[in-house]
């Protein structure tokens, strides 16, 4: 092992042996290289800083103007120079009075800076690297985002046990979760919590979130470690009284040694930026120690694999947190426009003259509602509607299907479920 590897794990036996246990095989033997990026950033302030892997001249960075054109509001600063592996520095504390702002209850001795990652599906990669072995279990929901099985189950051979979110009825329910942790006998479990839901766009209530994290609690009580993962890929899409700050934030205040909360958040969706590939993860402890040896080890396992993120998208969020006002006004209004689609649906969707066509899976945030449909292949059903109706659904598994209202205008809902109702007429014709 690597000895600035060994000096990290040492640091972590004496401050958090827990989270050490907590690391995969990867995640031990990682560290943070004294290569190239630290030798340069030591030259920074030389006169011929002849160190870095970039092409200078005297007016700072060589670029195209053709380039530097498509990008009004940005320097060439904030376009062409490679960011660091942990993402640019301001845009990591902007991000993170964001994220203390949006979450009242989060304190910043409780959590670490937030390191940029290649948005959320990077994130959860870095989650697998750092604390995922084969055979290590990963607990979800058995509503989940499909990608999660192809991170953990195909790249990290971990085992992936489920548990129902849903009753008979298609409401929530956390009485399976609770039931499951009461009698979990592992030594170490890795949760992802992901709410709003992919594929349901469910968000659980501020009493569900207290039985979620007591039971959780218990099972760390009980000796398990736990590695609670927060997707927060859909944070603030909410259209119902629920629980409107992270679950994280409530992870974090359990204080518990055997619990690391893990949140992985970004720009994606919560800023309708899919393609610019900006996501952050974070970790809860206040231990100053454990907070440097995970962003040592993330910066090697980033630097190890991607180098660093693009930097002319983390300049353009850094630039929007910093002048947010117009910005904010711009991302109410098409959260609006979500909400509008999700009031139609909700009314079309319940009608009782579909009762006999689908059952609907509780919903209140996010992009997505689920059904289940009765009497007919989901995946049946979704072929006979691209070929018969001109309209995409998700077949989720042998009786789901999955309608994004984020992609559909609110005039064209009720059209939409009439002609999944007829397109379960015509397959049981
Ligand atoms: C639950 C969930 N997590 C993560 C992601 C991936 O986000 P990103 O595009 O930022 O990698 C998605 C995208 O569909 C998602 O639904």
């Amino acid at each position: 092992m690597n000895p600035l590897a060994q000096n990290l794990n040492q640091q972590l036996e004496q401050s958090n042996p827990q989270v050490l246990a907590m690391l995969s095989n990867l995640g031990r033997n990682m560290f943070y290289p004294k290569g190239i990026l630290s030798q340069s950033a030591e030259a920074k302030s030389t006169k011929f800083n002849a160190t870095i892997g970039m092409a200078t001249n005297k007016d700072g960075k060589m670029f195209a103007p053709s380039l530097d054109n498509m990008f009004n509001d940005l320097t060439p600063d904030e376009i062409f120079p490679y960011a660091p592996p942990q993402g640019v520095e301001e845009l990591r504390d902007l991000w993170q009075q964001k994220m203390l702002k949006d979450n009242p209850e989060l304190t910043k001795e409780h959590i670490t800076r937030p390191i940029v990652t290649n948005a959320l599906t990077h994130g959860l990669s870095l989650v697998g690297d750092l604390f995922v072995d084969s055979n290590d279990t990963i607990l979800l929901p058995e509503h989940n985002w499909g990608n999660y099985k192809l991170v953990f189950d195909t790249r990290n051979g971990a085992q992936i046990d489920t548990y129902p979110i849903f009753d008979e009825q298609g409401h929530y329910t956390t009485s399976a979760l609770v039931e499951t942790l009461e009698h979990y006998n592992k030594d170490k479990v890795i949760m992802l919590l992901n709410y709003p839901n992919n594929p349901t766009g469910y968000t659980p209530t501020a009493n569900e979130v207290e039985t979620i994290v007591t039971a959780i609690k218990t099972l760390a009580d009980n000796g398990t470690k736990v590695i609670a993962v927060v997707d927060d890929a859909y944070y603030g899409l909410f259209y119902e009284d629920v629980y409107r700050q992270s679950l994280f934030t409530a992870l974090t205040q359990l204080n518990s040694q055997n619990i690391l909360p893990v949140r992985l958040d970004g720009a994606t969706k919560e800023f309708f930026a899919w393609g610019f590939r900006v996501g952050f993860m974070t970790f809860g402890t206040s231990d100053q120690t454990t907070k440097d040896v995970l962003e040592a080890k993330v910066k090697g396992l980033i630097r190890s694999n991607i180098s660093s993120g693009p930097l002319p998208t983390q300049s353009a969020v850094k630039h929007v947190l910093k002048h947010h006002e117009q910005f904010d006004k711009e991302i109410a209004k098409n959260i609006e426009t979500l909400q509008q689609r999700y009031d139609v649906t909700k009314e079309v969707v319940y009608n009782a003259k579909y009762n006999k066509y689908w059952q609907a899976y509780d919903f209140n945030s996010g992009y997505f509602m689920a059904i289940k449909v009765l009497g007919v292949d989901p995946e049946d059903l979704r072929k006979h509607l691209i070929e018969h109706y001109s309209i995409g659904v998700i077949a989720l598994n042998a009786t789901d299907i999955r309608i994004a209202f984020s992609c559909v205008e609110k005039e064209d809902i009720p059209h939409v479920f009439d002609s999944i109702a007829k397109a379960i007429d015509d397959l049981k014709a």
